[in-house]
């Protein structure tokens, strides 16, 4: 049988392509989904306000240079680059689609630096940000994808830079949309990843990841949004031996 997805998969990561290819890769889906309107039902009307809380945490971090690390629809980037400026904001993302559609709401030339890279494998040169930004990315990725994203993002962190988070939070077990087995069913069908990602400690993961390349981080402010079902989270991202 014709599968679709194989159409998207040309130096893209297979999980992107097999399961997002509708949401991302497809010209004609980020016209749709760059609606505010459909972008917010997609995080049950709660848009505006972890993009709040993410703009109120990215206050409290060194603008010296910041990364958004993959693109994300709706009104965040220009935000983002409104909030820096003048010092341009650094975006990346594996689809050309996503680049292109990031690009088109900048302002002018110099606000917004854009550079084609797969998360798990970054360009950059180690310790170079200042801050970087994640933006429901992390449970999109299967496990070993999310694994390698968190390691990248810790490696180009500078000494004392800040990791900020905005994601599902962890296993919501009360939540009523968790309880609803409707809106559960139909929450994992579209989102594969996300019952693996509610069954991870993300500051244990990131520990590990921060060791292996002699760092280590430090949970600085956590919020949760819509009753726990959603959060925000800041973490400091030091040496190893400055944590002695
Ligand atoms: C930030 S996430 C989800 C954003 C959220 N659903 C929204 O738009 O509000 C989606 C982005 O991550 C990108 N992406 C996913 N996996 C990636 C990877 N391994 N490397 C680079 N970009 C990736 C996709 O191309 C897409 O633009």
């Amino acid at each position: 049988m014709f599968k679709i997805y194989k159409h998207f998969l040309k130096s893209t990561p297979d999980y992107l392509a097999r399961y997002y290819w509708w949401a991302y890769l497809w010209k004609r889906s980020a016209w749709f989904f760059d609606h505010q309107p459909i972008i917010n039902a997609i995080l049950f009307g709660q848009y505006n306000k972890l993009m709040q809380q993410t703009m109120a945490e990215l206050a409290k971090t060194d603008h010296h240079r910041v990364l958004q690390l993959t693109c994300v629809y709706g009104k965040l980037t220009p935000n983002l680059i409104h909030a820096i400026s003048p010092t341009p904001l650094h975006i990346t993302d594996i689809s050309p689609v996503q680049l292109a559609l990031a690009n088109s709401k900048k302002n002018s030339e110099h606000e917004l630096l854009n550079t084609r890279m797969n998360a798990e494998h970054l360009g950059y040169q180690s310790d170079v940000f200042s801050t970087v930004v994640l933006f429901f990315l992390l449970h999109e990725m299967p496990p070993e994808a999310r694994a390698h994203t968190l390691s990248e993002a810790i490696r180009v962190l500078a000494p004392n830079g800040t990791l900020l988070i905005t994601e599902y939070a962890e296993l919501p077990k009360h939540h009523v949309l968790y309880r609803f087995f409707p809106t559960r069913w139909v929450t994992t069908k579209l989102e594969p990843f996300l019952n693996g990602f509610w069954h991870e400690h993300l500051p244990d993961v990131l520990q590990q990841q921060a060791k292996a390349q002699g760092k280590a981080v430090e949970q600085l402010t956590h919020t949760n949004i819509f009753k726990g079902f959603y959060r925000v989270t800041s973490f400091q991202v030091t040496s190893a031996t400055h944590k002695d």
